[in-house]
C-alpha cells in the first residue's frame, strides 16, 4: 500500500499543493516552519481521519479560510482507492472514499494505516502513566475489537465507582449493595484487559528490545516491563481491601487505571537516566515494533511518517536506520529534515528509489527521482 499523490487546498499553511510521491523514500527538507510536519499530518488525516498534532480540526483550516481539503490516491493491492477528508467552517468533517461518503470515521481507521514517529512523542517517556496506556490501549484496540469494547466498559463503571465513593465520603455511609455491581465489573475487566495487556507486551517486547539493538548496535540494553496489580493472584483481595483508602481518597485505587508500562535502559529509568539520543532510539524502536505489529496483523506495509527523526541521533545510529529503510523492511516512508545536506548524505546511493522534496512556504518544489 502507498500514497501516490495528495491534493491539499486550505490546509495548514498549504493554499493550493499537488504533490507525487515515490512508493519508496520520500524526504521532505526545508527550513523549520515551512510545512514539512503539516505535510505528514495531512497523510495522518487521510488514514486516522484526524490530525497527530491539532486536535482541534478547525483549526487545521487555513487561517482566513473557510475550508480544508485532504484527497489522496493510494494505490492498495494494485487498485486505486480515492481517500478524501475535507471540512467546512462551522461543519461536520467529511470523509470519502471514491464517491462514498463514510458514515463513521471508524469505517475507515485501520484501512490504510500509518505509522508516524515525531519529536512529540517524547512525552511517552517523560509523562506519567496515562500517556502510555493511552499509547498502548489504542495499539491493542486496533487489533482486538474486543479489546475497546470491554475498555469501554471499564471507564464507565470506574466513573460510576468513583461518583459513588465521593458521595459516602462526604456523607460517611457507604452502601454496599450500591458498589457492589461496580466492583464486580471492575474486578473482572481488570483481570480481562489485563492479561490482554500481559499478552500484547509478551509479543511487542522482543521486537522492540530487536530494533533498539539494530538502532544501537547493542550499546545499552533496554526493557519494557508492564507493571499491573490486576495480574497478582490476590487482586480482587487487594480491591477490597483498598475501600478505606479509596474512600479517604475518593476515587477508586486499585485497578487497571492504575497499571504503567516501565521503561528502563540498563536498568534504570530511562526517564531519569537516557541521554536524549537514547531516548529517542528508544521511541523510535518503539513504532517499529508497532509497525511490525500492524504489518503482521494486516498482511501489507504500513505507511512511516519520520518527522525531524534524525535530530538528536548521531551518525552511526542514522546510518542503522537508514540501512533498515533502504533493506526494505519497511514500505512507503517520508521523512522530514531541516538539514537538506545530511538527508542527501544518508541516502546517496541507496538502492531504493529516493524522491527528495524542497518545502518552502507551504509550496514544493520536486525534482528528478534520484535513483
Ligand atoms: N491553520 C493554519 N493556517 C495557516 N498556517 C498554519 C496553520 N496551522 C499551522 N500553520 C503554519 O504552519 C507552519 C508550521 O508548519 P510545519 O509543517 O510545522 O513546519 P516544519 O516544516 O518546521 O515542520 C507555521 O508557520 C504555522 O503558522
Ligand atoms: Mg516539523
Amino acid at each position: 500500500m502507498y500514497l501516490e499523490n495528495l491534493k491539499l487546498s486550505q490546509f495548514k499553511n498549504y493554499g493550493h499543493l499537488d504533490v507525487l510521491f515515490s512508493q519508496d523514500i520520500n524526504c521532505l527538507v526545508g527550513d523549520n516552519g515551512s510545512g514539512k510536519t503539516n505535510l505528514l499530518d495531512a497523510i495522518h488525516y487521510l488514514s486516522i481521519t484526524k490530525s497527530a498534532f491539532n486536535p482541534v480540526d478547525q483549526q487545521n483550516i487555513q487561517h482566513d479560510t473557510d475550508f480544508f481539503s485532504i484527497i489522496g490516491g493510494f494505490i492498495h493491492k494494485e487498485k486505486k482507492v480515492i481517500i478524501r477528508c475535507s471540512l467546512v467552517r462551522g461543519e461536520k468533517k467529511k470523509i470519502f472514499e471514491g464517491k462514498n461518503q463514510l458514515e463513521k470515521a471508524s469505517d475507515h481507521i485501520g484501512h490504510l494505516p500509518v505509522v508516524l514517529v515525531a519529536p512529540n512523542d517524547s512525552e511517552l517517556i517523560t509523562e506519567g502513566s496515562e500517556i502510555r496506556r493511552k499509547f498502548f490501549d489504542s495499539l491493542i484496540a486496533q487489533l482486538n475489537r474486543d479489546y475497546l469494547e470491554h475498555l469501554i466498559n471499564y471507564s464507565k463503571a470506574l466513573k460510576r465507582r468513583n461518583e459513588l465513593i465521593k458521595t459516602f465520603a462526604e456523607s460517611s455511609k457507604v452502601n454496599h449493595d450500591l458498589i457492589e455491581p461496580y466492583d464486580l465489573i471492575l474486578i473482572r475487566e481488570s483481570i480481562y484487559l489485563s492479561k490482554i495487556r500481559k499478552e500484547f507486551c509478551q509479543e511487542f517486547i522482543p521486537k522492540l528490545t530487536h530494533h533498539y539493538e539494530i538502532i544501537s548496535e547493542k550499546k545499552e540494553k533496554i526493557s519494557l516491563k508492564y507493571q499491573s496489580s490486576a495480574i497478582d493472584e490476590d487482586f480482587e483481595l487487594q480491591f477490597r481491601n483498598a475501600l478505606k483508602k479509596d474512600l479517604a481518597l475518593q476515587r477508586t485505587t486499585v485497578g487497571i487505571h492504575r497499571d504503567d508500562f516501565v521503561f528502563k535502559i540498563d536498568g534504570y529509568p530511562l526517564k531519569k537516566f537516557g541521554s536524549q539520543g537514547q531516548q529517542k532510539s528508544f521511541l523510535i524502536a518503539i513504532k517499529l515494533a508497532q509497525f511490525d505489529i500492524l504489518k503482521n496483523k494486516k498482511g501489507f506495509k504500513p505507511i512511516l511518517l519520520l518527522d525531524d527523526i534524525f535530530d538528536k541521533l548521531d551518525d552511526h545510529r542514522i546510518e542503522k536506520l537508514v540501512k533498515m529503510i533502504n533493506d526494505h523492511q519497511f514500505g512507503q516512508v517520508f521523512i522530514t529534515d531541516a538539514r537538506p545536506e545530511r538527508t542527501i548524505h544518508f541516502t546517496k546511493g541507496l538502492d531504493s528509489e529516493v524522491n527528495v522534496i524542497y518545502v518552502e512556504n507551504g509550496k514544493v518544489k520536486q525534482y528528478a527521482h534520484e535513483e
